[in-house]
Parts: C-alpha cells; structure tokens; sequence
C-alpha cells in the first residue's frame, strides 16, 4: 500500500462518512475502515510494517494523519446525528429517556384540617396542649358530669346516636367530655384545645351533617377570671380571623358554664355593614364559651374555691364553610378532589 493509496482511502472514507444517513451506517463505515486489524485503513498499519524503510517514516506520517482525520471525522459526523435527535425530541418526535420526568401531582391540606392546624398553633403559642378525646363516649362524660342529668332539656338539641353494647355508650355529641377527661388525669392547671369529630341525628342539608366538628378549649388555675377569658377569645379570634375585627360577647346558656357567652366576630366580608354571609347582621357567632360551672370542677374532683376557669367550643366547619363562599357544608366531607383543588 503506498503513500497514494493510503490518502485516496482516506477521501473515500470521507466521502462515506458525510453520505451515512443515521448512527448505525455511520458504525458500519467506521468498521469498514477502521476496524482493528481488517479495517482498510487500519490494515496500513500492516503495510507500513512491510515497507521499505526509506519510505517507512513518510508512509507511517501518511497513515497516522489519514486515521486521525477519519476518526475526526466519524466523532463530527455522530456528534451531528445528536444533536438532530436532541432537536427531534425538542419537538415531541422522539422519547428522550434522559428528559427528567414531569412533577409528581403534590396533595395539600384539607382546609378545615388546615383552619383547625391553625388553631391548635395560634393556642400553642399561648401555652395550650392538644390533646384527643375518643368518640364513642359514655353518658357521663358526654352528658352528666357536664351537668346535663337525663331529663335536661338541653339534652333534646343532641340528638344522640346511642351504641349497643354497655348501657350509656353513645357517639360524642359534642368536644366537651373531654374537659373533664382532662380535668380527671391530672391535677390543674389546665390549658388545653380539643378538636375531634362529633355526631348527632341530624338530617344531611346544605346547613347540617350528621358528623361534623368541634373545638373544645379550657383553661383552669388559679384566680382566672370573667376578664382572662375576653382577653383569651379576643386574641384567639382577632388570630384566626384578622386583628382588625371586632369581636362581642352575648350572655347565653350552657349547662356546664356560668355565666355563659357566646361570642360573635364583626362580620369579615362586609366589615360589619350587613351582607348575604352575615345574614344582614354585620356579625358572625363562632363560638359558645364561659366560666366552668363549680359543679363541673366538683364532679372532675377539683376544688372550686380555689380554681376556675373557663371553656369555649366552636364549629370549625361552618368558619371554613363561610371563609371559602360554600354553599355547602357536605362539600368538606365528600373529598371530591375537583372541589378540594380550589382551595
Ligand atoms: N359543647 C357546646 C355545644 O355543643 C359548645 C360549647 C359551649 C362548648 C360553651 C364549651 C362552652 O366549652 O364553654 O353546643
């Protein structure tokens, strides 16, 4: 093989270089010339090993610049068909396996269990404890030790669901036996909220279900008082609902408090002027609340002369059905993920 022959295989592999239309005819001329020993270049190399050795060194030259540049050029020529492919999949017309995935579809927090997470920190904060209680109860703890004896009227407005199975055992209708489980763990002081889930025979409409929730608070020491607890319900209400409201408390009834409150925060769609969600009211009731009856402390063992306190509950379904505009309060309960998205 000389000198000549040598450059004109080089041109050729150029030549079929540049004419191979994807990755696998380009391997195939690669192989053709420069596969290790029967490739035709690099069979040169043989050629070289026979020649006479006036001509080795320039032969040898010839051989090394013609490899290298047909190597070159294969490396340009892939180089190229990658880039095509790179541009192809940019379009969509090719699956690159390297292309990182699209994002997995991240959950959120449910809003109600978001107001009442909320809830439990702004408490946290001021030193409250979160405690559980359980939902099937027992008479006593649901109604009794709160002061409602069996033939209590307010009794009527719990329609209960009673358990088989020992004689008293319900679902809660309401957070507030859990006062008095806390109250009977331990000694005082409390301060603790409660949320949980609680049931009454209600019929299902766009106001009512017959599961929904309650936030139970309490705080029992020494010397608290009728003023601790405007003072607790104002910052617990201006938290949650925004620091410019308004927030008024009426005397109301409960068996297990006295006096009783209930309170109401200025409406915050209508700043208090009356609209559609305040019912014209300029004033939304959240919550029931007031001092814990001595009785109550009685039937829990502590004494009454030397500690009070005071209770609160409120509804943390209707707060979220009011803050979000639903019509419905089934809405939080049905976990259609179509409405959930929105919030
Ligand atoms: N448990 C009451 C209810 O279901 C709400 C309530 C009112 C809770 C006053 C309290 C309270 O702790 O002090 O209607």
């Amino acid at each position: 093989m000389t000198e000549g022959d040598l450059r004109a295989l080089g041109e050729q592999a150029l030549e079929e270089i540049a004419g191979a239309g994807d990755v696998d005819q380009l391997e195939l001329v690669r192989l053709k010339y420069l596969a290790r020993h029967q490739g035709l270049i690099s069979s040169g190399a043989q050629a070289l090993a026979q020649a006479p050795s006036e001509q080795r060194a320039a032969l040898g030259r010839a051989f090394n610049s013609v490899k290298q540049g047909t190597e070159a050029a294969l490396e340009r020529r892939l180089e190229e068909f990658q880039l095509a492919l790179r541009e192809l999949a940019a379009e969509g017309q090719w699956l690159d396996l390297t292309y990182p995935s699209a994002p997995l579809p991240r959950g959120h927090q449910h809003p109600l269990g978001r107001l009442i997470r909320e809830i439990e920190d702004i408490g946290a904060a001021l030193g409250y404890e979160s405690v559980r209680g359980p939902e099937v109860e027992d008479d006593q703890f649901n109604f009794e030790l709160l002061n409602l004896p069996p033939e209590h009227p307010a009794r009527d407005a719990h329609d209960t669901f009673y358990l088989e199975g020992p004689a008293g055992w319900l679902l809660r209708t309401q957070t507030s036996p859990v006062q008095l489980r806390t109250m009977m763990a331990g000694p005082p002081p409390y301060r603790i909220l409660a949320p949980g889930k609680v049931y009454r025979r209600d019929n299902p409409d766009p106001t009512h279900s017959p599961v929904f929730h309650q936030l139970e608070g309490l705080c029992v020491d020494e010397g608290v008082t009728l003023g601790d607890l405007k003072g607790t319900l104002t910052y617990f209400l201006q938290a949650i609902f925004g620091e410019e409201r308004r927030i008024r408390l009426r005397s109301s009834f409960f068996a297990f408090t006295e006096p009783s409150l209930e309170a109401d925060v200025s409406c915050w769609f209508c700043q208090g002027e009356g609209c559609r969600s305040c019912l014209g009211k300029g004033w939304i009731e959240v919550l029931g609340s007031g001092m814990v009856h001595p009785q109550v402390l009685r039937n829990a063992g502590i004494d009454p002369e030397r500690y009070s306190g005071f209770a609160f509950g409120m509804g943390p379904d209707r707060i979220t059905a009011l803050k979000y505009g639903l019509e419905d309060i089934r809405d939080l309960y049905e976990n259609d993920l179509r409405l959930l998205e929105n919030f």
